[in-house]
C-alpha cells in the first residue's frame, strides 16, 4: 500500500495565546518540533495561507518564516508540492535541550524490568532453550488472518462503539466450553472475564482483593512478573517454598490475604501440585479467609498420566479465581487470557476491567471465538501437543543419559519446559555454564534468576517452544561440553 504520509501536509501544533512577537513565535516553535522530532524530514509543512488562517496571522508572516527556514536549510520548497522539512534537517537544527527530570516513580518501581524486557527474545540463538514462547511456525495464519480480517470491516459486530468490559459473549462462552471439557473447570460464560494475558488478569484481581500492606504469597521459584506486579501494588510479597508436592502450605503466614500458584505445571520447578495438597491449600485458603489465584498458563500441553483436577474444580468454597492464557496455545503477541471467577467477584472484576481499559481489542476477541468454535483452536493445540511431547521426551532422555550427576531432572508430563536441579552445583557455577553455552550459540534459563527470597536455586530450565526438535540433541551436547568436571559427581 502507498501511504499518504509524505503528501498530507501535517497539522503542526503552534500556539501564540499571550504571545507577542509572532513571527519569532512561529519561527521557534517550528524549529523546536524539529529538533525534538516531532516533525521529520520529508514531512510536508501546512500551506502558508492554511497555517495563517488557522493562526490568525497574515499569509507574509507565516511565509517570512518558512523563507528563513529554508534559508537555514532546515525546510526545503518544492515548486508545485509545498514546503517540506529538509534532509538533515535536525543537524541544521542544534540540538533538543534535555529536560524532565523532575518526578520520580515511587519507590516500588525500582528493580523492575522495564525497557529490557523489549529485548530478551531479540536476538536469534543457534540452539534455543529460552522459555517462555511458543512454536508459531505450525501456526494456521491463512485461517486467521482471514478470520480477523473478517471483523475489520465497517458494520461488524462492536466496530466503532465500546463493549462489555468482561468481553465479547461469543469468546466467553468459547472459553467456558473449553476450559470445561479439557480441564474440568466449572465456569459459565458470565463468570469469565477477556484479560489482556494473563498479566492484566493478576493485575485486576489484585486491585480489587488487596490492599496495600497485605500479605501476598507467591511460590519461590516463581514467576517473576508475578511476584513484581503484587510488589509494585504495594503488597507485601512473601516467599513460600516449593517442595516435590507443590507449595509448601505449612509455611504460609496465617495473615495471607492471597495465595498465588501454579498448581499443573510449577513455574519454573515443572512440578505438578499433588491432590493431598491441593486438598490442603484450599482447607488452609477456607480456614484463613484468603484467596487463591491459580495459573494455569499450559496445562493444554498435557503427555502423559491423568491430570490432576484444577483447584477450581476442587474448591467448594468459592475461594478460587482461576486464570487461563492464550500465550502458549496461541501466541504471546496476541495478548488475550481469561479469568474465571468465583460469583462474588463478578461484579467487581468487569469494574476493574472497565477502569482499567475499558475492554480487550473486540476484533480480537470475536476472531479468536470463531477460531474456537470452527475447530482450528482444538486441531492446532493437538498438533504442538504431538510436537512438544517429541521435544520433551527427547530432552528427558538426552539429560539422563549424558548428564547423570550433573543434573537431575524434575519430572513433569505437561507444558513447553522441563527443568533440572544441579544438586552439586553452586548458582554461580552453573551461571558460567550458561555463560559458557552462551558464546557457542546456546541459550538456556537458569533457575536462580527465578529466586524470590533470598535462595538461590542450582539448576536450569529447558524450554522447548523454539528449538526445532532435530537441534536439541546437538544443542545439549554442547552444553555438556560447557560442565567443568569440578561440577557435580
Ligand atoms: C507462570 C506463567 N504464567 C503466565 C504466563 C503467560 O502470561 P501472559 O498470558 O501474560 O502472556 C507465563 C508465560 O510464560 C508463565 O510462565
Amino acid at each position: 500500500v502507498t501511504s499518504p504520509a509524505r503528501f498530507t501536509p501535517l497539522e503542526v501544533h503552534i500556539s501564540l495565546v499571550g504571545r507577542k512577537n509572532l513571527t519569532r513565535e512561529i519561527y521557534r516553535q517550528l524549529l523546536e518540533a524539529i529538533r525534538a522530532g516531532r516533525l521529520r524530514p520529508g514531512d510536508r509543512l501546512p500551506p502558508t495561507r492554511e497555517l495563517a488562517k488557522r493562526l490568525g496571522v497574515s499569509r507574509t508572516t507565516v511565509a517570512t518564516v518558512y523563507d528563513r527556514l529554508a534559508g537555514e536549510s532546515v525546510l526545503t520548497p518544492r515548486v508545485g508540492a509545498g514546503t517540506f522539512v529538509s534532509e538533515g534537517a535536525a543537524k541544521a537544527a542544534a540540538p533538543a535541550e534535555v529536560a524532565g527530570h523532575a518526578l520520580r516513580p515511587r519507590p516500588a518501581w525500582s528493580g523492575v524490568p522495564g525497557r529490557t524486557v523489549g529485548n530478551l527474545y531479540r536476538t536469534a540463538v543457534e540452539f534455543d532453550f529460552r522459555t517462555g514462547v511458543p512454536d508459531v511456525t505450525s501456526f494456521p495464519f491463512a485461517i486467521w488472518r482471514s478470520l480477523i480480517g473478517r471483523e475489520i470491516r465497517a458494520g461488524a459486530e462492536g466496530v466503532g462503539v465500546y463493549g462489555d468490559p468482561a468481553g465479547h459473549r461469543g469468546l466467553r462462552e468459547a472459553i467456558a466450553r473449553h476450559v470445561g471439557t479439557s480441564r474440568g473447570v466449572h465456569a459459565l460464560a458470565g463468570d469469565i472475564t477477556v484479560t489482556n494475558g494473563t498479566q492484566q488478569a493478576l493485575d485486576i484481581i489484585a486491585r480489587i482483593l488487596i490492599g496495600p500492606g497485605d500479605v501476598v504469597a507467591v511460590e519461590d521459584p516463581g514467576y517473576p512478573p508475578a511476584w513484581r506486579l503484587f510488589e509494585a501494588l504495594g503488597a507485601k510479597v512473601a516467599a513460600v517454598p516449593v517442595d516435590g508436592q507443590g507449595l509448601c502450605v505449612d509455611a504460609l503466614s496465617p495473615d495471607t490475604r492471597l495465595v498465588y500458584v501454579s498448581p499443573s505445571h510449577q513455574f519454573p520447578l515443572g512440578v505438578s501440585m499433588s491432590l493431598a495438597r491441593r486438598k490442603a491449600l484450599l482447607e488452609w485458603a477456607d480456614t484463613h479467609e484468603a484467596a487463591i489465584v491459580e495459573d494455569d498458563y499450559d496445562s493444554e500441553f498435557r503427555f502423559g498420566d491423568r491430570p490432576i483436577e484444577p483447584l477450581q474444580t476442587l474448591d467448594t468454597a468459592g475461594r478460587v479465581i482461576y486464570v487461563g492464557s492464550f500465550s502458549k496455545t496461541m501466541m504471546p503477541s496476541l495478548r488475550l487470557g481469561f479469568v474465571v471467577a468465583p460469583p462474588s467477584l463478578g461484579d467487581a472484576m468487569s469494574a476493574a476491567k472497565y477502569l482499567a481499559d475499558w475492554q480487550s481489542p473486540l476484533a480480537t476477541q470475536a476472531a479468536l471465538s470463531h477460531f474456537i468454535d470452527g475447530g482450528w483452536f482444538a486441531r492446532h493445540i493437538r498438533k504442538m501437543r504431538r510436537i512438544y511431547q517429541a521435544r520433551h521426551g527427547k530432552i528427558a532422555d538426552v539429560l539422563t543419559a549424558d548428564f547423570a550427576g550433573r543434573l537431575d531432572l524434575v519430572p513433569s508430563t505437561v507444558g513447553l519446559h522441563v527443568s533440572a536441579v544441579a544438586p552439586g552445583a553452586s548458582p554461580d557455577q552453573l551461571h558460567a555454564v550458561a555463560g559458557r553455552a552462551s558464546t557457542i550459540g546456546v541459550a538456556v534459563h537458569q533457575l536462580a534468576n527465578y529466586s524470590v527470597g533470598a535462595r538461590r536455586h542450582a539448576g536450569l530450565i529447558f524450554g522447548y517452544g523454539a528449538i526445532p526438535t532435530e537441534s536439541i540433541e546437538e544443542g545439549l551436547h554442547r552444553l555438556r561440553g560447557c560442565f567443568d568436571d569440578r561440577i557435580g559427581g
